[in-house]
């Protein structure tokens, strides 16, 4: 691992949340594959870290990510494409087991939807552009944008987002559930580290396989995704943290969870 990171910022100055901010502002923080590596890499720091609940990636006030980076991906052919490390970045951003709040202002496109797509919960400014314009560059999206943008909108937008090119604002993403909350683009950050606390308070095992069992939803059938939250359930019930939010109620006092 690199001593210092080119492409990202990383504070961890807030109780629990580690953020990790983009910040390549003159490529419009797109996405090379150097972005990514940081990116993982910072994960993997605090995937075992008892102190960092939650993960916040943004790009600022201004931009979130305008995709992947167009010239170095001109550089890939097929082979080369075959042979991008990128699906691993990727594959290890989808399965870090704690939540990811992504903040969101400006333009989030492409890859950078596509990395929005990949957090678990997502609070954008009202100057939000969200689109995958890769249709533009005569290709299509290669990192969920046809299958979790389509899981989440649903059929009729996925295909008018990826057929189109076009974006789609800060309301339309929240009605069709791809953002759960719009905020003033300065208010964005802060909203989401006020929701970050509030998670980070909560009991660490829980909210991991929560976390687990709500991205379990895309993977399977109802009766089976039912079975296997039930499982879960039934597991936490051997965490001191369980009895602890119980006898907390109990005592009218808030709980202290510990993570055991
Ligand atoms: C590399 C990029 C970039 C990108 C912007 N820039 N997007 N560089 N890769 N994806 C750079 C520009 O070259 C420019 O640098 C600077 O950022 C500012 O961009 P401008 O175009 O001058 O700004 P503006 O006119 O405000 O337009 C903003 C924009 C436009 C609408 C976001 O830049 C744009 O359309 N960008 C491309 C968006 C896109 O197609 N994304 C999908 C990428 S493909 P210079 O040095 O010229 O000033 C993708 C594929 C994933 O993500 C699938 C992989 C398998």
């Amino acid at each position: 691992n690199k001593e210092s990171n080119e492409d990202i910022l990383v504070s961890n100055v807030d109780d629990g949340v580690l953020t990790i901010t983009l910040n390549r502002p003159k490529a419009y923080n797109a996405l090379r594959n150097n972005a990514l590596q940081e990116i993982v890499n910072e994960l993997e720091k605090v995937e075992n870290d008892n102190n960092i609940k939650v993960v916040i990636i943004t790009g600022g006030k201004k931009v979130f990510a305008a995709g992947a980076d167009i010239k170095e991906m001109a550089q890939l052919n097929v082979v080369g494409l075959l042979n991008d490390i990128r699906p691993v970045f990727w594959r290890k951003i989808a399965a870090f087991p704690k939540p990811i709040i992504a903040v969101v202002n400006g333009f989030a496109l492409g890859a950078g939807c596509e990395l929005m797509m990949h957090c678990d919960i997502v609070i954008v400014g009202d100057n939000a552009q969200i689109g995958q314009p890769e249709i533009n560059l005569g290709i299509m999206p290669g990192l969920g944008g046809t299958q979790r943008l389509l899981r989440t909108v649903g059929k009729s937008m996925a295909m008018q987002m990826v057929l189109s090119g076009e974006f789609i604002n800060a309301e339309q993403a929240k009605n069709f559930g791809l953002v759960s909350e719009v905020t003033l683009p300065e208010l964005s950050y802060s909203r989401a580290l006020t929701l970050a606390k509030v998670i980070a308070q909560k009991s660490p095992i829980a909210v991991r396989i929560a976390k687990e069992s709500l991205l379990n939803a895309y993977e399977t059938t109802l009766e089976a995704g039912l079975a296997s939250e039930r499982k879960a359930f039934t597991l936490l019930a051997a965490t001191e943290d369980r009895a602890e939010g119980i006898a907390a109620f109990m005592e009218k006092r808030k709980p202290v969870f510990q993570g055991q």
